[in-house]
């Protein structure tokens, strides 16, 4: 038997695999070797979530934003983006159409804000998507905020949130982040568990300096702080960013950070196992003709559809080549559904997709 059988065996016992048994996972480059651990995280995703998708209409809100994270293309000092904010009917229009779809749920994404004007509206839209007939479940992403407004935003009715963490390095944190600190990121994660959120993170794959250790580290971030969920995709660089700028990138690169970004959702499929795992437009946006589908076979339980309109759709470009920049969401929907009949996936429709670990650790039953 070799390292990696013994690590795959152990891990599909249920064993808590080791940081070294991690990193060796995402240093593995040969083609058979990587086809052994998508293999083995597929059949743990079927076993702990079940076969098939949920989706997420993504509806971006608004590409304001107060924060200027190296990486970014919406990042304050960015002066090339066209700012827009969308107003409270398209953003409604927005949910309204996911579950018009069958889209169990819906995410509401945008750039950090957090002056008591975006708080309140932000609020009023949470109130104005539940009160619709087939109100779908709501995911929320924008930043870290105070506990009041994480409370206030749950009690509106939101279920759901994400944050990534970008990385749980602290050196390299603090070195793409100029405002906020890594501690202060964690204390965030901690004020969602507290209102009451089905928590989900994830980080970067394949920044400059990040090496395979670190990204075991992040995998064991997201165990130890008992995740729901997890969305993370590689890193691709944008020219007006200054980690785009001094790390232009190449083909070849974006297609190894595809790689490992692949293994680091098998790898967190292994460990987690019961955690809702996104297959990322940061996927697709490299390999566009598979990059979401391979996610899906590497463990990834859902997809999160852009169901906004076209209008701003250029002006959310958080990284160059972002996938999806003129398909509209009856197209995305269409395609998707023939992408995943040719890899043995499906859709569940019409249903919320309430994260397995979540209903374990709170024994609920959705
Ligand atoms: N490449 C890949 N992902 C990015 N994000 C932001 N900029 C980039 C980039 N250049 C991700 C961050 C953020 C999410 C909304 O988009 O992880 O949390």
């Amino acid at each position: 038997m070799t390292r990696l059988d013994a690590i795959l065996k152990r891990a599909i016992d249920g064993a808590v695999l080791t940081e070294d048994e991690l990193e060796f996972m995402l240093r593995l480059e040969d083609p058979a070797a990587c086809r052994e651990l998508f293999a083995a995280a597929y059949l743990v995703k079927c076993r702990e979530v079940g076969k098939g998708v949920y989706l997420r209409g993504l509806v971006e809100t608004s590409n304001l934003c107060t924060r200027n994270c190296l990486y970014c293309g919406i990042r304050k000092g960015n002066a090339e983006v066209r700012r827009y904010e969308l107003d409270l009917d398209e953003i409604v229009a927005g949910a309204k159409l996911a579950a018009d779809f069958g889209y169990g749920a819906a995410v509401l994404q945008g750039g950090e804000r957090s002056d008591a004007r975006f708080v309140e509206f932000v609020t009023e839209a949470v109130r104005r998507i539940g009160e619709l007939p087939n109100a779908p479940q709501l995911t929320l992403s924008f930043g870290e905020q105070t506990l009041e407004t994480y409370r206030k935003w749950r009690t509106a009715g939101a279920v759901r949130y994400l944050l990534r963490i970008e990385t749980s390095d602290p050196g390299l944190y603090a070195e793409l982040h100029p405002e906020g600190t890594l501690e202060g990121r964690k204390a965030a994660l901690f004020r969602l568990r507290e209102a009451g959120f089905q928590v989900g993170t994830g980080v970067m794959i394949g920044l400059p300096h990040q090496s395979a250790a670190m990204l075991a580290r992040d995998v064991e971030f997201f165990r130890t702080s008992d995740a729901d969920m997890i969305g993370m995709g590689p890193w691709i660089p944008h020219h007006r960013t200054p980690l785009g700028i001094a790390h232009p990138g190449s083909r070849a690169e974006d297609l190894r950070r595809l790689e490992l970004g692949l293994r680091m959702i098998a790898v967190t499929r292994l460990q987690l196992k019961d955690v809702n795992i996104a297959a990322t437009t940061a996927l697709q946006s490299i390999s566009p003709a598979d990059g979401r589908e391979r996610g899906l076979l590497a463990g990834a339980n859902v997809i999160m559809p852009n169901v906004g309109g076209l209008e701003h759709r250029a002006d959310y470009t958080l990284y160059d080549g972002k996938a999806g920049m003129d398909e509209n969401a009856e197209a995305a929907r269409r395609k998707l559904d023939g992408s995943l009949a040719g890899i043995g996936e499906f859709v569940h429709y019409g249903v919320p997709g309430t994260p397995r670990h979540y209903l374990k650790r709170t024994g609920k039953t959705e």
